[in-house]
């Protein structure tokens, strides 16, 4: 895994810890110096900086952190509940692994951070189940903050300052990371998504305000508090503050987890030796797959701007996770784009007819594209369905399930229409 920033904010520990889960070396290399400076500063002033810092969430909405934080703040019931995502269900998406696995405190602070400004006494970490060795090492990591006082009753000496963290296993469904799944996965019950509205910060975990984000949304609160709101936002671009994560993978030279200031070109991300570095076939790039599944097709046409998540908009792109998978030229966008749709079956709760069953018919369409047997008019007969389907299913799997698909037909018509069997 490289890292390529000269001074990296995220990624600052990462290969510096002999133990990620001590707290004496966390400490020695700057940490727990965001909550004593949030501490210090108040409630108020710390959802300002927040606020400044013009977070946008890591997990792949890219909702903006401060907003977030704001809503829950002024919903007055309790017990409030901190919950951080750790499902990295995204394809193509590994950078919350490094973050957990190499730097486990740096995320227990952050929601340190968020117990105290919410006043909650209970937060809870969902961590995918493939992540077996990792939720042993988080549970060392959080043992020894409790230890230290940084977890527990009267924490870092302040009356009533009580707060614990639970690791929750997740069982390998994608739509587990779905943050109202995610809730009733947590609750013991099957992980499927609610109806929305209500909002989780009014009723979330066992109908109670919660706060849902992401673990690298949480160690950027961490790094916000550290260095301040307008510092983090210089990171990165107006529209998005700070450094994002990038999992860069497939036919890249360079595969890894890079730090990249939001706002950098994106040929660089994807051509210069400090990031991705070109193909390791030597074949040109012929697409790339931005944001996990859920995330569109992206085509050397689109890749001229900034990486940053206006610049991407502006493309028709997204952020999303902050997964580039590169494919050469030897890959078929119409066989991809069936990969993508069979993925979304497979992982599909089946609560909806729309993604249970439209994204079934979907698949059936595509494999004839793929096989050449495809009839006239099947494009647009394929594009109303993905239309449908984003547009009627239940939740964010549904909705994003096309996406990728229907920036293939856009971009690449030609691909499918090659696949149309003529008389
Ligand atoms: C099907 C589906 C899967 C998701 N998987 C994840 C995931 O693995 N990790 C994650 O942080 N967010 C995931 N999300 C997004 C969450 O619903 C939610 O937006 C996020 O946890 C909020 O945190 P953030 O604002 O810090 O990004 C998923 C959403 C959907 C619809
Ligand atoms: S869109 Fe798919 S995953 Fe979401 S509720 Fe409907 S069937 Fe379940």
């Amino acid at each position: 895994m490289s890292i390529n920033l000269k001074e990296p904010v995220l990624l600052k520990r990462i290969g510096r810890l002999k133990n990620p889960a001590s707290v004496e070396e966390y400490i020695n290399l700057g940490g727990f110096e965001g909550v004593r400076k949030a501490i210090e500063m108040g409630r108020e002033r710390i959802l300002e900086e927040v606020d400044i810092a013009n977070l946008r969430g890591r997990g792949g909405a890219a909702y903006p952190a401060g907003r977030k934080w704001k809503h829950l703040y002024g919903v007055d019931e309790t017990p409030k509940y901190i919950v951080c995502n750790a499902d990295e269900g995204e394809p193509g998406t590994f950078k919350d692994k490094m973050l957990l696995g190499q730097d486990p405190l740096s995320i227990i602070e952050g929601m340190l951070i968020a117990g105290y400004l919410f006043e909650s006494r209970e937060g809870f970490i969902y961590v995918r189940g493939e992540y077996r060795a990792i939720q042993k090492l988080f549970q060392e990591a959080i043992d020894n903050a409790q230890a230290a006082g940084y977890l527990g009753v009267n924490i870092m000496g302040i009356d009533g300052f009580d707060y614990t963290i639970t690791i929750v296993s997740g069982a390998g469904a994608y739509v587990c990371g779905e943050n109202s799944a995610l809730l009733n996965s947590v609750e013991g019950k099957t992980g499927r998504p609610r109806v929305k509205p209500p909002h989780l910060a009014e009723v979330g975990l066992y109908l109670k305000p919660t706060l849902v984000n992401n673990v690298e949304s949480f160690a950027c609160i961490t790094a916000i508090l550290n260095i301040g709101g307008k510092a983090f936002l210089d990171l990165g671009a107006a529209d998005g503050g700070g450094t994002k994560l990038v999992s860069v993978s497939g036919h890249a030279k360079n595969r890894g987890v890079f730090e990249v200031p939001l706002g950098t070109p994106f040929h660089d991300i994807l051509y210069s030796d400090e990031y991705g570095g070109g193909t390791s076939t030597g074949r040109p790039i012929k697409f790339l797959h931005l944001g996990g599944q859920s995330g569109p097709l992206a085509f050397p046409e689109q890749l001229d701007g900034l990486y940053s998540y206006q610049g991407l908009w502006d493309k028709d792109l997204a952020v999303g996770s902050g997964a580039v998978v590169v494919m050469d030229d030897s890959v078929s966008v119409v066989e991809y784009s069936k990969k993508v749709m069979e993925f979304f079956v497979h992982e599909a709760c089946g609560k909806c007819p729309p993604c249970r069953i439209g994204n079934v018919r979907i698949v059936e369409l595509l494999e004839n594209f793929v096989k050449g047997a495809a009839k006239e008019g099947d494009i647009e007969r394929l594009d109303s369905m993905l239309t449908h389907v984003i547009g009627l299913s239940a939740c964010g799997l549904g909705k994003a399930s096309g996406v990728a698909v229907q920036s293939a037909i856009k971009y690449r018509r030609a691909e499918f229409e090659a696949g149309i069997k003529r008389a």
